[in-house]
């Protein structure tokens, strides 16, 4: 079995992990959801679940990969030969596939808007306008379509370059480019008159809101924003050497991922009540929040064209890890075998998504228990099989790897206090375990 490529530096471990991380769940996912599901109370378990699950379980997926030295399926075959937890990998698999269906989508819907930034701009146009150009846009099969195309051939051809090559080249410039954007964008929205009231709705929480599909949804927002449940970063972390701290670059990239969250929801709220839009918009949000921010902008058009480009690499960098996830299974890192199987996988995942690119168009009306095909595949991937990965996940470690091990594994490349080690070993033995289940539970039971 051949070892995985190695990473070639420390920063580009973290900048790609937290690649993976950063991307349409910070900023356009996150966003929406607490739209429909009451704002800021919604964003405080979110943040919740964020640190002391998703965390801990961040920790727990490097610990496994960098141990193993071997992508998902591989590492669990080895830690636990002869027994069917290796399925927790070929789950992963599964849910990087049909996620990246839809994934995809949304990155057409961007590759879209860039072309219309770069070749109409945004002089003239208001949140009405916008609104109608977006159901328009996304509405026509052919352009939707194509888009999600054009989205897939993207990502694979990094993922056909192989890791170091691929991903790491580009993340080392245009995450911190993306940062400082988001910046300016906030500074603006914040300063529109009647701001306030979106910064409280996002900040503030309010309790009356939540429900048990409200607690459910946070929890997988969590899972989705950090990338866990998938061994998406076991994968990763399979390629990094010894001698890199595995908690600190969970902890990096955690708050990483938190920041930019608060940042798009700083960016987007203040201006949805600004301009009398709707928090509750549902997927189409930020296209429609943000065009109109960027109007209101000296050199609005500009920036636009940037924070696109720039919102595309977000995408493109949790696109590559999803698709390297499916890949690197499929190939077991044998290198002859990657650039087939990244045309294969790929254009795999581009047929599995055409319903999905068509649910705000043809098959708008084609409703699985009410849902369209890609609200519902969202429901199944975010709500059911994140939740359940991260479970297993969650349980197979304390169960399989002996406590000792797990400790000297984290402590290569760190010096984590014996302490704060077993804070993590009760949050991911005890805590996690049961807050997936309970919220399992409570869905069931709250919506009947
Ligand atoms: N974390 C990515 C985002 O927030 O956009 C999405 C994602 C990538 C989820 C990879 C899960 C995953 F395994």
């Amino acid at each position: 079995m051949p070892k995985s490529d190695q990473w070639t530096s420390k920063l580009g471990f973290i900048l790609a992990a937290a690649g993976s991380a950063i991307g349409l769940g910070a900023i356009w996912k996150l966003p929406y959801v607490a739209g429909t599901s009451g704002g800021g109370a919604f964003f405080l378990i979110f943040l919740i679940f964020t640190i002391f699950l998703g965390l801990p379980l961040l920790l727990t997926e490097f610990t496994i990969g960098r141990k193993t030295q071997h992508e998902a399926i591989t590492a669990y075959r080895m830690l636990a030969p002869g027994t069917p937890w290796y399925w927790i990998g070929r789950l992963g698999v599964a849910t990087s596939f049909l996620l990246l269906s839809f994934y995809s989508v949304v990155g057409g819907w961007i590759v879209i808007y860039l072309y219309r930034s770069l070749t109409e701009g945004l002089a003239g146009r208001g949140a009405p306008e916008f609104e109608a150009l977006f159901g328009e846009t996304i509405s026509s099969p052919l352009l939707a379509v194509g888009a999600h195309l054009v989205f897939m051939i993207m990502t694979i051809l990094v993922v056909q370059g192989g890791v170091q090559k691929g991903i790491e080249r580009f993340s080392k410039i245009m995450m911190p480019a993306l940062f400082v954007l988001f910046l300016i964008i906030v500074i603006r929205s914040v300063t529109l008159p009647g701001a306030m009231e979106g910064v409280s709705f996002f900040l503030m929480p309010d309790f009356s809101s939540v429900t048990g599909e409200v607690i459910l949804y946070a929890l997988g927002q969590a899972f989705f924003s950090l990338s866990l449940g998938v061994s998406i970063m076991v994968t990763y972390s399979s390629y990094l050497k010894s001698t890199e701290s595995l908690p600190k670059s969970a902890v990096s990239i955690t708050g990483l991922t938190i920041f930019i969250s608060i940042l798009a929801g700083l960016a987007i709220f203040p201006a949805v009540f600004s301009f009398g839009l709707e928090p509750a918009e549902g997927p189409p949000l930020l296209f429609i929040v943000l065009p109109t921010v960027f109007s209101e902008l000296p050199l609005g058009g500009l920036f636009f064209i940037a924070f696109m480009a720039l919102l595309l690499f977000a995408t493109l960098t949790s696109a590559f890890s999803l698709l390297e996830m499916v890949v690197a299974s499929v190939t077991k890192n044998d290198p002859a075998k990657r650039k087939k199987a990244a045309w294969i996988c790929g254009l795999l995942i581009f047929v599995m998504g055409i319903p999905s690119a068509l649910s705000y168009g043809a098959m708008e009306n084609v409703l699985i228990f009410g849902n369209t095909v890609f609200d519902g595949l969202d429901f199944l991937v975010s709500n059911v099989m994140l939740p359940l990965g991260a479970l297993l996940i969650a349980v197979f470690a304390p169960l399989k790897i002996k406590k000792d091990e797990l400790y000297e594994e984290m402590q290569r490349g760190s010096t984590m206090r014996r302490t704060i080690f077993n804070i993590w070993f009760v949050l991911v033995k005890y805590v996690t375990p049961v807050a997936i289940v309970l919220a399992f539970i409570n869905m069931l039971v709250s919506d009947v």
